[in-house]
């Protein structure tokens, strides 16, 4: 779980049936060491209790402008001045058509309006019926509030509370709260392209046979995570694993080698930086059989030929993009000894500016691991850390080499 211990989050509430889901949001803030603040207008009072609130945030909730507890009678203004965020989670149709034309008719909205725009970021979760979502009102509402600066965060798709199926939940607490992470990342790829591979390659023998190895994906899918929240837009071409992609990352399932290879060719033409973390087959099965391989009567093993792999990053480093200078990359050298040897070997191998070490057996599968980062300079450690640690450190660290790659193109 994120660290928010250093945040103090103004938690809103307008009316909507989504409004239990925020007792679990506000229990996530408080959780990651958040201070939360809840204000909730009177209609989401019907819906869920204040003392629930309260219980949850361990503060005092708000509802009324006229409330006198503050002691200038100013909540709308000492509510927000210490905040990091104010976050309106569930965010109704009505609430978000308030927003649009500055009123101010209760706490909330009021609170709103006299929040310091330059400094007191404001985020909605909206939450409503799919018709209610869609319809041209609520769209152009939507359109408004990111054009005066607030940050609308999309709503899931299912089953909802009225019976009919569509646009319009809001989103889950679980993910609400990690866009809300993410929103506190430094956007160091802002609007970068960023193409990732990871996983391993399952190379089928017969139609129910293959051979794959033991790559997790979850170094690559932390890295896909660590750059979206760094402000990239994120494609990631996984092999069979049994992980679900970060929110807001487009996946690209694969199952061979020659399959990623084929992906990652296409999709490499739109990136500016590629990070191939994949553990791919180097051999595959060329007498692969299309029926079932059935114990014969002599019992013998069947025999395998085998034949080589393409080797993707090898061609992606020596491709015209990287070759133009358009696009950088970033090797992944799994060993079992003397890593900083074979992989800087590697490195120059491969053709990469560069190249991350780390010894297999102490990664595979596990939730730490260890990096080396070898460039043509040297090298540079980052200590064992889960992946999700590491992951962020070395996204801002290739952000950084981009923007020097990129500036040593220019000059
Ligand atoms: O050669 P080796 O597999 O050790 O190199 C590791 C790096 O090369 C990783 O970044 C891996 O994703 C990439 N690789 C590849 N295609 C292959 C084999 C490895 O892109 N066929």
């Amino acid at each position: 779980m994120k660290d928010l211990s250093q945040k103090h989050i103004v938690l809103g509430l307008s009316g909507g049936i989504a409004c239990y889901k925020a007792a679990e949001l506000c229990r996530l803030l408080t959780k990651s060491g958040a201070s939360v603040q809840v204000v909730m207008s009177e209609a989401a009072t019907q819906f869920i209790t204040p003392v629930t609130m309260q219980a949850l945030s361990g503060r005092e909730v708000f509802v009324s402008q006229w409330d006198d507890r503050q002691f200038n009678n100013m909540a709308h203004i000492n509510l927000t001045r210490q905040a990091s965020a104010i976050l309106i989670a569930p965010a109704s149709a009505d609430f978000m058509a308030k927003l649009i034309h500055g009123r101010a008719d209760d706490l909330l909205s009021l609170m709103c309006l006299a929040r310091p725009l330059e400094s007191t970021p404001l985020l909605l979760a909206p939450a409503m019926n799919r018709e209610m979502w869609s319809h041209p009102a609520t769209q152009r509402n939507v359109q408004q509030l990111k054009e005066d600066g607030a940050v609308v965060l999309g709503v899931a798709q299912g089953d909802q509370a009225c019976g009919e199926t569509g646009d319009g939940r809001m989103l889950e607490p679980l993910d609400i709260f990690s866009e809300l992470c993410d929103f506190f990342e430094p956007q160091v790829l802002k609007s970068r392209r960023v193409l990732i591979n990871a996983g391993p390659t399952f190379e089928p023998i017969d139609p129910v046979r293959g051979l794959t190895n033991l790559s997790s994906g979850k170094m690559g899918f932390s890295l896909a995570q660590a750059a979206k929240a760094a402000g990239a837009q994120v494609t990631l071409i996984s092999g069979p694993v049994h992980l679900s992609p970060p929110r807001g990352v487009r996946l690209i399932p694969v199952q061979t080698a020659q399959e990623m290879h084929d992906q990652v060719l296409l999709e490499v033409e739109q990136a500016d930086v590629f990070i191939a973390t994949a553990a791919v087959a180097d051999w595959r099965v060329k007498n692969y059989s299309t029926a079932k391989l059935k114990k014969g009567e002599d019992r013998k093993p069947p025999h395998l030929e085998f034949e080589e792999n393409p080797d993707i990053l090898s061609a992606v480093a020596h491709g015209d993009r990287a070759r133009r200078g358009a696009l950088f990359c970033v090797g992944f050298a799994a060993e079992s000894h003397d890593l900083l040897q074979h992989a800087s070997e590697k490195r120059i191998r491969k053709g990469v500016p560069l190249m991350v070490g780390n010894l297999g057996p102490l990664t595979f599968g596990r939730d730490d691991n260890e990096l080396l980062l070898i460039d043509e300079h040297g090298v540079k450690t980052l200590e064992r850390n889960s992946k999700e640690k590491l992951a962020a450190l070395l996204i801002t660290d290739v952000a950084q080499r981009l923007e020097r790659f990129l500036e040593g193109k220019k000059s």
